[in-house]
């Protein structure tokens, strides 16, 4: 029978190698760990299970070191302990950063001796889940010596939960994880979560819905947001809240809440929610203090104003300066911090411009303690996007990235398709070729500044609602602690962990991985730019998952004389926020790369690409190309019977099935949409013409 959870990629399968076996048993079977923090209560539940898993057997624990081992593991600062004093060099455990570990092999009067150490608690916890890695996949010891640091500070998990209506906006595993009823009393699943999460280095989680409440206008979104959000500010709710906080604390993990912008009037009875008001001020000064109560390490407030019909400053004259900056000041006593988001659009005609139209001209202006939180590209989570400009151009302001980990535009959990592809590409991305090659990676490792991944995970036995939906959840930890990482380490830990180590098997996992992003963006945007041709009306299920590329013609720019949107300076000049050199490569199509060509121009169908094809004959093939790859990657999962446990075997292969079918739809209906615009018939005589 199938677990009622799954681990994920903590299956913790037992070595079978002999000689490995018996290197990690030396070091292993025995562990003197230090107790007090409440991390240190996870270390020591995480070792038990871990190493009892891949040992075969429960390892023993101590509380001082064990005299008639041969080896031992042995886990603390080195203040605490003597022996992880005499073995390291403790001032370069010392410098490391909150969240960095030193792992290494050495001798301590004559017995094997495994240190995992770091300067805080926290690094005690990724230090030992960095070694239960290292033995999951197999690795050697001796000789281990490993300094590892996150590269940025702050790695949250976003959640688009609705607690009051257990619901999860976007979200395709089932309902809210977090039950506001039965809480203060914590479910099993919390620490599991936790454990997940800790695994990857995930530092914070913010618990809720960005939507706090249903918005004043119809639109697809109100049944997928909240009611009365801003309720979990009350103080029932907040003891609930900490009962949750006390549950990630002990895996290094803080809390936080988003929090709506109205909550002085809808909460708190005043007559106004303006942010230069008095009342409205001593009001967030007083919950904050409220709150901080409550959670002593609360990490702070995420904010959606004035965005898809959530109250913001706008509200009442004032900017996101003013709207951002009186959290801050509430928070700031407390060390807390206010993420406000930049999605943001609505005044202008073309939605990618406006993020940087308005929030460029406010750098600098924002309290020490705000991070804006801005997409990955300019319009929503597509397939395929550019980089927001807004990235690098903003020197003056702490920025974190957000990214979705959740499928929302890729398929929504019935498709297979990995992000992890796509989120090194916006990593990597040099916000300055001119000037001095700064990526997006390099602009998240500043203080202040990070990462939020749009969460996913719901009460659904497997987490994510599809078994390879799991790998997005644990690369965006992974990369978020280090974004260097490369697609093929993430993909390889992720396949191993999760599926075992049959060559086969994860050699055929790993590739369906890895071309299942450029599939999904074959055949649901024709591979050139375009984006947002998925169904977007009211509160329907399949909302941003079926075809319907007619719905809304401003974002394929589709007319009888050509496709694509002009945004460059012959158009809205949205290329034109970008530095110089980047602003010159979107703005010629002889430069502009292909697969972000229709973004930026609306050319002739008969506009003819480097290899000779025209515009609408790539799009075709893209098209077709798309369904191929989809049939390929279910034939490679499908090879993989009998090697895989039934389970995931088979639930993966029915979502398989799906996609196919899914991908056929959306081919038809692309090549059609794209014929009937351009009235040229595909080549291979695959399109219908009527
Ligand atoms: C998208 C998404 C919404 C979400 C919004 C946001 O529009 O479809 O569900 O609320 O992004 O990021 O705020």
């Amino acid at each position: 029978t199938p677990p009622v959870t799954d681990d994920c990629w903590l299956r913790y399968e037992e070595v079978t190698d002999e000689r490995r076996h018996e290197a990690y048993r030396t070091y292993c079977a025995n562990a003197y760990v230090s107790v007090g923090a409440p991390e240190l209560g996870a270390v020591r539940d995480e070792l038990r299970r871990g190493l009892g898993e891949i040992l075969g057997r429960t390892p023993h624990l101590w509380q001082h070191p064990p005299r008639s081992a041969d080896g031992f593991l042995a886990v603390g600062t080195p203040e605490e302990m003597q022996v992880i004093h005499d073995s390291v060099v403790v001032d370069a455990v010392d410098a490391l950063a909150d969240g960095g570990f030193h792992v290494k092999a050495t001798e301590w009067e004559g017995a094997n001796v495994l240190v995992v150490t770091a300067s805080t608690d926290r690094g005690l916890v990724y230090g030992t889940f960095h070694l239960l890695r290292h033995l999951s996949l197999g690795r050697p010891l001796d000789g281990l010596d490993v300094f590892e640091e996150p590269a940025t500070a702050d790695r949250f998990v976003d959640h688009w939960d609705n607690p009051f209506r257990r619901s999860v906006e976007r979200g395709y595993a089932g309902l809210s994880l977090f039950d506001v009823e039965t809480l203060p009393n914590v479910d099993e699943r919390y620490v599991e979560y936790a454990r997940l999460l800790a695994s990857v280095g995930v530092d914070g989680l913010v618990v809720n819905n960005v939507n706090t409440e249903i918005p004043d206008r119809p639109s697809a979104n109100d049944a997928m947001s909240e009611l009365g959000g801003w309720r979990l500010l009350e103080p029932r709710y907040l003891e609930k809240l900490a009962a949750l906080a006390s549950v990630f604390r002990r895996y290094g993990i803080r809390l936080a809440l988003s929090v709506n912008f109205g909550a002085p009037e809808r909460l708190g009875g005043l007559d106004t929610a303006d942010p230069n008001d008095e009342a409205v001020e001593r009001w967030w000064a007083e919950k904050a203090t409220e709150v901080y109560e409550y959670v002593p390490d609360f990490a702070g407030f995420l904010v959606k104003a004035d965005s898809e019909g959530q109250p913001g400053p706008y509200d009442y004259d004032a900017d996101h300066v003013d709207g951002a900056n009186v959290l801050a000041r509430a928070l700031e006593p407390h060390g807390g911090r206010v993420w406000w988001r930049a999605f943001v659009y609505g005044s202008h005609s073309d939605r990618a411009v406006q993020q940087h139209e308005t929030f460029e001209p406010l750098d600098g202006a924002f309290h020490d303690n705000v991070t804006v939180q801005v997409k990955n590209g300019p319009i929503d989570f597509q397939p395929r996007e550019p980089v927001s400009p807004v990235f690098g151009q903003m020197p003056e302001t702490d920025l974190a990235l957000e990214l979705q980990i959740t499928g929302e535009y890729t398929g929504q959990h019935v498709h297979a398709c990995y992000h992890v592809p796509m989120w090194k590409e916006v990593l990597e991305f040099d916000t300055d070729p001119e000037g001095h090659g700064r990526r997006v990676a390099d602009l998240l490792t500043e203080a202040g500044s990070g990462l939020a991944g749009v969460g996913g995970p719901g009460d659904d036995p497997n987490w994510t609602g599809h078994y390879l939906a799991q790998a997005n959840l644990y690369g965006y930890g992974r990369l978020a602690w280090d974004p260097d990482l490369d697609t093929a380490t993430v993909t390889d830990e992720w396949v191993r962990q999760t599926f075992g180590h049959d060559p086969e098997v994860v050699e055929t996992v790993t590739d369906v991985m890895h071309d299942s992003w450029p599939a999904v963006v074959d055949y649901s945007t024709g591979g050139l730019g375009l984006m947002h041709m998925m169904y977007n009306g009211e509160a329907r299920l399949e909302n941003h998952y079926d075809p319907a590329p007619g719905e809304w013609p401003g974002y394929t720019g589709a007319t009888a004389d050509g496709i694509g949107r002009d945004r460059n300076a012959r158009g809205n000049g949205y290329a034109q926020q970008y530095p110089e050199a980047l602003a010159e490569r979107y703005d010629d199509p002889e430069t502009c790369p292909e697969e972000l060509l229709l973004f930026f121009h609306h050319l002739p169908w008969d506009h003819t690409l480097d290899d000779g094809r025209t515009v609408v004959q790539t799009l075709y093939d893209n098209c077709f190309a798309g369904v191929a790859a989809a049939r390929d990657l279910r034939d490679r999962w499908d090879s993989l019977d009998g090697r895989v446990d039934e389970q995931r075997f088979r639930h993966v292969a029915e979502r398989f099935d799906e996609q196919v079918v899914q991908a056929e739809r959306w081919c038809r209906t692309l090549t059609a949409f794209f014929y009937e615009h351009s009235g040229v018939p595909d080549e291979h005589g695959r399109v219908p013409a009527d």
